[in-house]
């Protein structure tokens, strides 16, 4: 449904997009996570027809940009970083008028305006100038434009930045309702919300791209997968003896919330051993958990040592 090759975008000297390719399919919801400035909405501006790319090629489903821009155009909704709209218009104005714009007949416009209105919750800013807007209710106006003509393809970038947390929930559940039949990009800073919404993520760092996994395969490379934690007080040589069991590798003690996380030895399940070990002495647990990992030291790994890497060659 979207295929990038060999994408690349300078600005005067400055390399943002560096020879990107991936393919995203149908069905799938895609999520760019990556550190601020690391090309993420400089390559949603390149897919939408946005912006021209320095080079490479970009397919929409099966239409490519340079042969026949509208027709790719056509194929996409897109709400690009900060929501721009009509800051003049009130929103019911600037609704119907992108339906117009979207080729949506007459006697359907009022129908898919009131449609969109409800599923995005706009009712009680129906009447209301954008510019007096709130900042969420601005993304959620632009959000209806971009869906207004159910599109194959969402760009999405950032949707649920500044949204209160209950839109936040709702804009999730609409992206995974809409996932089904189209194929959705999204640039997201929430990592929750990669293993909520998104199928599979790429992580950007310096305009290429340094990781393509699903959600779970992300988790499964933090030092965290499969560690087990628990909330008790625990006398020191007690720790230790968990320390020296060999199935665990190290133990983390956080004293201020007399949390333990016990980090097993590769590859090996150690939830029932610690759980027994716990028990055998008779310490009063309120929480034990297993984690699958935590993607925000997967996502500090992974871009910090390509960070690390750009240091290293800038100094050579
Ligand atoms: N029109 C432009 N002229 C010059 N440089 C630009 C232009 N647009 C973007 N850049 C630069 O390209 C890089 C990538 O920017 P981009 O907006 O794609 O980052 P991003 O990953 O979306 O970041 P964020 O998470 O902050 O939204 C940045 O260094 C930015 O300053
Ligand atoms: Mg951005």
């Amino acid at each position: 449904m979207i295929e990038c090759k060999n994408l690349s975008k300078v600005f005067n000297q400055f390399t943002a997009v560096d020879n990107l390719s991936f393919v995203a399919n149908k069905g799938e919801v895609l999520g760019f996570l990556g550190p601020n400035g690391a090309g993420k909405s400089t390559t949603m501006k390149m897919i939408t027809g946005f912006l021209q790319p320095s080079s490479g090629s970009i397919k929409v489903c099966g239409i490519d940009l340079f042969d026949n821009p509208i027709g790719l155009k056509n194929k996409i909704g897109y709400l690009p970083e900060g929501a721009p709209s009509y800051d003049e218009m009130r929103v019911c104005d600037f609704i119907k008028f992108i339906a117009q714009m979207r080729g949506i007949p007459k006697e359907l416009i009022q129908t898919k305006t009131d449609e969109i209105i409800d599923r995005i919750n706009l009712e009680q800013v129906y009447y209301q100038r954008i510019e007096t807007l709130s900042k969420g209710f601005k993304r959620r106006v632009g959000l209806a434009q971009a869906i207004i003509h159910d599109p194959e393809v969402l760009i999405l970038d950032e949707p649920t930045d500044g949204l209160d947390p209950n839109q936040k929930h709702d804009v999730r559940q609409l992206i995974i309702s809409m996932a089904k039949d189209k194929t959705i990009i999204i640039s997201t800073h929430i990592l929750e919300e990669v293993h909520e919404v998104c199928d599979r993520a790429i992580i950007i760092a310096d305009g290429k791209i340094v990781a393509d996994n699903s959600p779970s395969e992300l988790e499964n490379m933090s030092k965290y997968h499969n560690a087990v934690t628990f909330e008790a007080e625990i006398e020191f040589p007690l720790l230790s003896e968990i320390r020296n069991m060999s199935c665990v590798r190290d133990v983390e003690f956080d004293a201020r919330r007399k949390k333990t996380t016990v980090f097993p030895a590769q590859g090996v399940y150690i939830f029932d051993e610690i759980s027994a070990f716990l028990k055998q002495h008779k310490i009063s647990v309120t929480r034990l958990t297993m984690e699958p990992g935590r993607l925000d030291e997967v996502f500090r790994n992974i871009t910090m040592e390509n960070t690390d890497k750009r240091q290293k060659e800038a100094v050579r």
